[in-house]
């Protein structure tokens, strides 16, 4: 991961059109009767004897979303090209949203690869948006090309200070962004590790190294230690690789905590389904089954870096999922942490055994909040595609993470869990069973059924299942790349956050 060089800069109109940038990005907005130029976009267009839209509507501008269009300025102004980037309709009384500004400077970051120095004026209108924009959209994961296509990274953006705030603040928003879209890249390139590089070990070590550098405290469990405690779960899904698996415990705690967090995330470095071999179509991208790991191991850290009054644990189980000589089978019944018994129906449900394990281990620790995320169900794609989490649990908890997730512009919906779907689980033989005999549909929701039997009574609990979300099968778009997304490292920021400050 590379971040541009982030540079605020004043907003008065001579220092926009003297900003000495190869491109400058402005936004445009596809009005309802016709594009029109976003705001901030004015010294440009007077510098362009006011006929910068006109310029940019005669060679395709609609200002719509996604859409970038790039004008020469001919020595009219100290950049050598505008680029414009479409914004979409705006809301209600003609307002943009935080997100769209954000989509839009990811657009436009994604097309400015190779260039030196860019300057934007998207960040007058919301700053904080611009740079978690810009950063993440300059996102590019080529560590395993032996050759670029000679277009670098972007190298540095000047950002046109809004005209309310005082510098100070200004400052203080740049930083803040920055640490969080730092914390989605880091995610991205974790997820982004092919499989044979990213395993139970080398995982963990990743994730000792970013917590060393952050004062994070770290322990891992490995193979022998988690069958000395008793994690059936993790070693049973762990049996079949030639990769033992491990348990990776994070700690930050800052001064004065206001309430205890504890963060659990699914590390399946790679899930074949196991003895219930998934099919080879689209195989590939379970290397990204370690997502919601990524996400908590990245989580922390940034807790760390913002000192959030908080004191924070992530407990991150990590395992391969393989068929081999010492594999789990469907019938085993393995004793989880903490003495709980489940009978295996299908090996491919196995992330729920892992982070059973995980969950009871957190919540020896008491928290007062208990977040867990993983790529645990197709379900979750069937119900609410690709762009929208599943979040279960406690109820009040739930809609409290999944109305503090939309605002971050990262999808998210509550969904239930109902009663009636937890029969299909028991099990004759053992307390559960991983998967229900007979379906009855719903799959997400018994997957959180199966985890909500491990979580104990007065824990607020919420469940986010990212399948869909954490990893971008298609095309780019606004600032997710292709591949890992980081999706809800921004929702667990803006959770925090609102934990730290209401307790
Ligand atoms: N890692 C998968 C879920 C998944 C599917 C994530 C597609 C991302 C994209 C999980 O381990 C799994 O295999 N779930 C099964 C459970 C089933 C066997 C009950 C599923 O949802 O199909
Ligand atoms: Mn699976
Ligand atoms: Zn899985």
């Amino acid at each position: 991961m590379t971040t541009p060089k982030l540079t605020l800069t004043g907003n008065s109109p001579a220092e926009v059109t003297a900003l000495a940038v190869d491109t400058l990005v402005v936004g445009t907005i596809q009005g309802a009767d016709g594009p029109t130029l976003a705001p901030g976009a004015e010294p440009v267009d007077a510098a362009l004897d006011g006929r910068l839209l006109e310029l940019l509507v005669s060679i395709g501008a609609t200002g719509k979303a996604d859409e970038v269009v790039k004008l020469p300025t001919m020595g009219k102004l100290a950049a050598t090209v505008v680029l414009a980037t479409g914004l979409g309709k705006p809301g209600a009384g003609g307002a943009l949203s935080a997100e769209q500004v954000r989509r839009a400077s990811g657009t436009a970051a994604r097309a400015l690869g190779g260039v030196k120095r860019a300057g934007t004026v998207l960040s007058a209108i919301d700053l904080q948006a611009a740079v978690e924009g810009s950063i993440m959209g300059a996102y590019r994961f080529d560590r395993y090309k032996s050759a670029t296509n000679g277009d670098g990274p972007l190298g540095r953006v000047d950002l046109v200070s809004p005209a309310s705030g005082t510098p100070k603040e200004h400052k203080a928003t740049l930083k803040a962004a920055t640490a969080i879209a730092e914390t989605v890249t880091c995610t991205r390139d974790l997820i982004n590790t092919p499989p044979n590089d990213l395993f139970p070990a080398s995982f963990a070590e990743r994730a000792a190294a970013l917590a060393g550098a952050s004062g994070v405290e770290v322990t891992i469990l490995d193979e022998k230690a988690l069958r000395k405690e008793g994690y059936g779960g993790i070693l049973g899904v762990g049996g079949g690789s030639s990769r033992p698996p491990r348990l990776v415990r994070l700690r930050y705690k800052g001064s004065k905590p206001k309430a205890k967090v504890a963060l659990v995330g699914k590390g399946i470095t790679f899930d074949t389904g196991g003895i219930s071999l998934k099919p080879a179509a689209d195989m590939d991208h379970m290397t990204s089954d370690m997502s919601g790991a990524a996400v908590m191991v990245a989580t922390v850290v940034l807790a760390a870096k913002l000192r959030y009054p908080l004191d924070v644990t992530a407990t991150v189980p990590m395992a391969e999922n393989m068929p081999g000589g010492a594999a789990y089978r469907p019938g085993d019944v393995l004793t989880m942490y903490g003495g709980k018994t489940v009978e295996v129906l299908n090996t491919d449900a196995e992330g729920r055994l892992i982070l059973a394990d995980a969950i009871v281990r957190a919540c020896e620790d008491d928290p007062d909040y208990l977040i867990d995320t993983a790529t645990l169900t197709g379900g979750q794609i069937v119900a609410l595609g690709n762009r929208t989490t599943g979040v279960m649990g406690s109820e009040e908890f739930r809609d409290r993470v999944a109305t503090l997730a939309r605002a971050t512009g990262e999808g998210a919906w509550a969904m239930p869990l109902p009663e009636e779907l937890r029969t299909g689980l028991d099990s004759k033989l053992a307390d559960i069973a991983n998967v229900a005999a007979a379906s009855n549909g719903g799959s997400m929701l018994v997957a959180g059924l199966f985890l909500r039997d491990f979580v104990p009574d007065g824990v607020q609990w919420a469940h986010l299942d990212i399948a869909g979300p954490a990893y971008n099968t298609g095309g780019p778009w606004g600032y997710t790349a292709k591949g890992g997304t980081g999706v809800p490292v921004r929702t667990l920021a803006a959770v925090l956050a609102d934990i730290a400050e209401h307790g």
